[in-house]
């Protein structure tokens, strides 16, 4: 208990529609190929892009002074996962789906807010989750594709275009700030990591979903081929 209320922040307010789970295994986890799989699928995700607003806007809170050019790219973002939210919730209400049928997990809100550092926000967000999200969407690009999906496909890119800029800005600005900050900030940014890592492992528990590591568009995306190679290693481990 001690361990979990140092890796996770409060969380996300959310009204009685929804019902918030904690953990993955609590999630209604419906088998591939099961119609109702791809509705809890658009609902989750849904509400991740909440998440991710929220997030941002609490960077733009609790970092009132970090450079102009960053908190632009940050409410930038939050306007770009709004759409995001929108796009998701059409799908699928158009499919017959109704906000608060699943239950959502706010995960993310709680292993990000709570690091103390922007560098490491930016870096368990944005160069972390975001970036294994452009490889879920390209792997999502292909199924629906196949499927003939057209209304999917046309989401997933729009998407796709948003979350490239979201990593890319994110690449800059941590190596920006390491650079300039030293290396009480480099020793910020590892404990994030290794406290996100940890944090997840709780929601997860084993059941952590990975995707082909998408070379050209995380380059892209800022990434050297280093990084990339040490991606690739990590999710292949595990
Ligand atoms: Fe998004
Ligand atoms: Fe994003």
């Amino acid at each position: 208990m001690t361990d979990e209320r140092r890796l996770f922040g409060e969380s996300p307010a959310r009204d009685d529609r929804f019902q918030v789970k904690e953990r993955w295994a609590e999630m209604r986890n419906i088998p591939e190929g099961d119609p109702l799989a791809t509705q809890e699928f658009l609902h989750r995700q849904m509400n991740e892009e909440v998440n991710s607003i929220e997030i941002s806007a609490r960077n733009l809170v609790d970092f009132p002074n970090a450079p102009w050019e960053l908190r632009m790219a940050m409410a930038r973002q939050c306007w770009d996962e709004s759409r995001h939210v929108d796009a998701f919730r059409r799908l699928f209400e158009k499919r017959g789906g109704r906000v608060g049928e699943f239950p959502v997990l706010n995960f993310q809100y709680r292993i990000v807010t709570n690091l103390p550092s922007l560098a490491g926000r930016l870096t368990v967000q944005n160069r972390s989750f975001e970036a294994a999200g452009i490889d879920a969407i390209l792997d999502g690009i292909a199924t629906y594709g196949k499927a003939h999906q057209a209304d999917f496909v046309e989401l997933f890119d729009a998407q796709l275009a948003d979350e490239v800029q979201h990593v890319r800005y994110a690449n800059d600005w941590v190596k920006r700030l390491a650079q300039e900050g030293g290396p009480r900030v480099t020793f910020e940014i590892a404990r994030s990591v290794a406290q996100a890592d940890a944090a997840l492992k709780i929601v997860a528990g084993g059941a952590l979903t990975t995707y082909p590591v998408a070379d050209d568009i995380r380059k892209e995306a800022g990434f050297t081929d280093e990084e990339i190679v040490s991606v690739r290693t990590l999710v292949q481990r595990d």
